[in-house]
């Protein structure tokens, strides 16, 4: 009995954090739009075709995603970035950040 209802607790659980996680990167998908990535970046050709962002998650870790949206002029610098207009320094909330992170994080080639 014990076994089973461990497993169930597991399930939900599970299900739980998936859902959250789809929820995330529907939100970070949104916000790729709202916060105007698009006018630099595009996804699946819809955007700035000069910068596309498909396997941006083959291509970088996590942590420099994460940094790119935390620090766009530091990152620019240690990746030696030299597009123009260069990415402007965000200041979104953690949130946005995790959201942002977890929808690029689902675009790998
Ligand atoms: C003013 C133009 C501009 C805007 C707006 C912009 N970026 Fe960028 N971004 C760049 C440039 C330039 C680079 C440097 C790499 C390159 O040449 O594409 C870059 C790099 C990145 C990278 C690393 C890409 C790689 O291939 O290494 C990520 C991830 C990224 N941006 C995400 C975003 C997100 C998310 C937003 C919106 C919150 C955003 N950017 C808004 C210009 C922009």
């Amino acid at each position: 009995m014990f076994r089973v209802i461990a497993g169930l607790t597991l399930c939900v659980g599970l299900a739980a954090t998936a859902v959250a996680q789809d929820a995330k990167v529907a939100r970070g998908e949104k916000l790729f739009v709202e916060q105007k990535c698009t006018l630099c970046h595009a996804v699946a050709d819809k955007g700035n075709k000069k910068g596309p962002l498909d396997g941006v998650a083959t291509k970088l870790k996590p942590e420099e995603i994460r940094e790119w949206l935390t620090d766009a002029k530091g990152m620019t610098a240690k990746m030696k970035a030299t597009r123009k207009p260069e990415m402007k320094a965000y200041t979104l909330p953690k949130e946005d950040v995790e959201s942002l992170a977890a929808y690029l994080m689902t675009l790998k080639k």
